[in-house]
């Protein structure tokens, strides 16, 4: 689960700048890491980046990783099958479509798909994959960019939605969805859960996950709703690259509201794209919002 970023972020507190600097030293410490890139000057270096610095050309040409991870076909396969589903035989509009991990098998399924999108070695990746005819990008903000034409279905996936790092702004996004949307047309969200409950008083960090090469650690701002995920990439050697994406935070809840504040209700809330439950332990959620008849 790979966050993404976007700034104007005011930059986090010194305790939490504490968090990440201890976290990385003992790395260091505990497997002889030396950690390279961008290191414990962090936070005002995050909290001032743009979008487009973070989602450069060299985090544009490293995205793609066919077949593994979030373009693995167990990953990609029900997503795509959802999306389709909930399209039928309308138009899809991807936000921040990225490299087209998503909307190239969902337009190979017969599926129109348009994106938006703020970065362009992003788009100028997906280029090299699909041409402008098949899938229309639109260079732009999600929150405000428009895309020609009228959608049965708008989609915001991995956790993108959290790179918006205010409240209106998210609200904003779910407004602009609205407007792309023919009526009973859908807006979908995939979501990770904020992790508070793995938050004892005093502790701002959570490891979200862990497997050989890679750790992906989370430092919380409780105050701003943010989170910091940080991505360790790592092999046999005493080096690590950092890769770092600041985010606000949405608890499903206060999700619901923002759609309800652009014309949404909820109609239905899994666990996964296959359908799974959603309960009180669900780390992710895929939420599917249609605007409300009274709107
Ligand atoms: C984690 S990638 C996800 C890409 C793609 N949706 C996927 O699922 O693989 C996040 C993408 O969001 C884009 N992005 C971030 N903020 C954006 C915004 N406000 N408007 C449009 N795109 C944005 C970034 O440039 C980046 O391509």
């Amino acid at each position: 689960m790979l966050r993404a970023v976007r700034s104007s972020t005011p930059v986090p507190d010194a305790v939490q700048r504490r968090v990440v600097v201890d976290v990385l030293r003992r790395l260091e410490d505990a497997q002889g890491w030396q950690v390279i890139g961008q290191r414990p000057r962090p936070w005002p270096i995050v909290g001032g980046m743009q979008q487009e610095e973070i989602w450069d050309v060299d985090a544009a040409k490293r995205y793609d990783a066919p077949g593994t991870g979030m373009f693995a076909p167990e990953v990609l396969g029900p997503t795509v099958d959802r999306l389709a589903e909930l399209a039928g035989a309308g138009k899809a509009l991807e936000f921040a479509i990225g490299t087209g991990r998503v909307a190239i098998p969902l337009a190979e399924r017969g599926v129109s798909v348009t994106g938006i999108e703020l970065s362009r070695p992003m788009i100028d990746q997906l280029r090299t994959k699909v041409d402008g005819a098949t899938i229309p990008v639109i260079v732009g903000d999600m929150t405000t960019a428009v895309a020609p034409g009228n959608y049965a279905l708008v989609y915001l996936v991995y956790n993108t939605i959290s790179n918006l790092l205010t409240q209106a702004e998210q609200v904003e996004c779910f407004r602009n969805a609205a407007r792309h949307l023919t009526s009973g047309g859908r807006f979908v969200i995939e979501l990770w859960v904020p992790e508070l409950r793995k938050l004892p008083p005093g502790q701002q960090a959570t490891v979200w996950h862990s497997e050989p090469g890679y750790i992906g650690l989370d430092t919380y701002d409780v105050v701003r709703q943010h989170v910091v995920s940080h991505h360790f990439t790592f092999d046999e050697s005493r080096q690590a690259q950092l890769f770092r994406t600041p985010h606000r935070y949405i608890w499903p809840a206060e999700l619901d509201l923002m759609a309800q504040l652009a014309g949404f209700e909820l109609e239905a809330r899994h666990a996964d794209w296959a359908g799974t439950d959603f309960t009180a332990d669900s780390r992710s959620h895929v939420s599917v919002y249609h605007i409300s008849q009274d709107h």
